[in-house]
């Protein structure tokens, strides 16, 4: 199965005798994973090994407008400055394109804004992936569901599937070959106190992509072979300390399960180290803050920046510790 086949899957289901129009619009959040998606078991659409499950930061994101372009090739912006085409970023952007048009019959104009540093660990182009479907949703006037859209913006980057909703989502990892089950679902939980706080470590492009380094763990970690189960236990655990609103057993939960990823990367070969002395130094800042009594934990992408997950009645104290947190309420509306 081809990328190509999913889209042309999903597309049989876009609304008949609706007419194009001259702009379409997305803004999708980015998200932070408490149970991590690390491997695929289909390199090609993106299918992961395992389901995972993620926090949207709402405040965080990416917006895509997209209008018709008169020229050979698309023109991108990002953040309002013009993207080379040679780029990585524009490559990758111009090749998920191609998916939905046969030859280059159409150009489009693409401005992406984004509030975070691109390609440094916090989900850009989850966010970024997210919102370019939305806005070819709009523009086609497909009339897609979030469902068939998580599943377009899983064939760009694996965790923009989770990026079509707010809250808690889950991205189910399915078992069909055609990856048509393996899509985000919000879950039905809220949790107004909780808190994540982004700090900000280094925001300089990641040394590996996330698509490399997971298959050199795949192929190269002998602790890999524990990830599936190490996950089926958390994605367990996680959604009763949700239920239960268990703060230390869910923000525990997600820190163990950020540390076992890194731990099977670093037992890949040639390994694959996403920490800086500063991430290890905050580490050990956080672990002896939590032993003199604050209710503060961590999980970490691929890059060095942490994310502190916290509850609102410590963002005071949390902050006088970190001046320069940047805080999100994941449920303000
Ligand atoms: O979607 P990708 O290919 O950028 O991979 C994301 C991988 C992690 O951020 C490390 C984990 C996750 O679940 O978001």
């Amino acid at each position: 199965m081809k990328k190509i086949d999913v889209v042309a899957r999903i597309l049989e289901k876009k609304a008949k005798d609706v007419a194009q129009k001259e702009q379409g619009l997305g803004y999708a959040p980015t998200n932070v994973a408490v149970c991590k998606y690390w491997g695929k078991r289909n390199e090609e659409i993106n299918l992961p090994m395992t389901s995972s499950l993620s926090v949207a930061l709402p405040n965080k994101g990416a917006g895509t407008h997209i209008t018709w372009y008169d020229g050979v090739q698309d023109a991108i912006t990002l953040n309002g400055e013009t993207v080379d085409n040679k780029s990585g970023f524009a490559h990758r952007l111009i090749e998920f394109l191609d998916l939905f048009r046969e030859t280059r019959q159409w150009c489009l104009r693409i401005n992406i804004t984004m509030n975070l540093p691109v390609g440094a660990g916090l989900a850009s182009s989850a966010c970024g992936f997210a919102s370019l479907v939305l806005a070819l949703n709009d523009l086609f006037s497909w009339q897609l569901s979030l469902r068939d859209l998580s599943i377009l913006a899983r064939l760009g980057s694996g965790s923009a599937s989770r990026s079509m909703w707010t809250g808690f989502v889950e991205w189910v990892a399915g078992f069909q070959e055609d990856g048509m089950d393996s899509y985000g679902e919000p879950l039905p939980f809220t949790w107004p106190e909780l808190n994540i706080g982004i700090l900000s470590i280094s925001d300089k492009p990641k040394p590996i992509s996330s698509r490399e380094a997971m298959q050199r763990t795949v192929n190269s970690s002998a602790l890999y072979a524990n990830w599936p189960r190490k996950v089926t236990q958390d994605l367990i655990i996680l959604k009763q300390a949700m239920r239960s609103k268990n703060f230390p057993l869910f923000a525990g939960t997600a820190e163990s399960n950020a540390l076992s990823m890194h731990a099977t990367m670093l037992s890949s070969w040639p390994p694959i180290c996403y920490f800086l002395p500063e991430t290890i130094a905050m580490m050990h800042k956080i672990w002896e803050l939590r032993q003199n009594g604050l209710n503060v934990y961590f999980t970490e992408d691929a890059g060095p920046n942490l994310k502190l997950i916290f509850l609102e009645k410590d963002a005071k104290s949390i902050n006088e510790v970190f001046p320069h947190i940047d805080i999100v309420k994941v449920f303000e509306v």
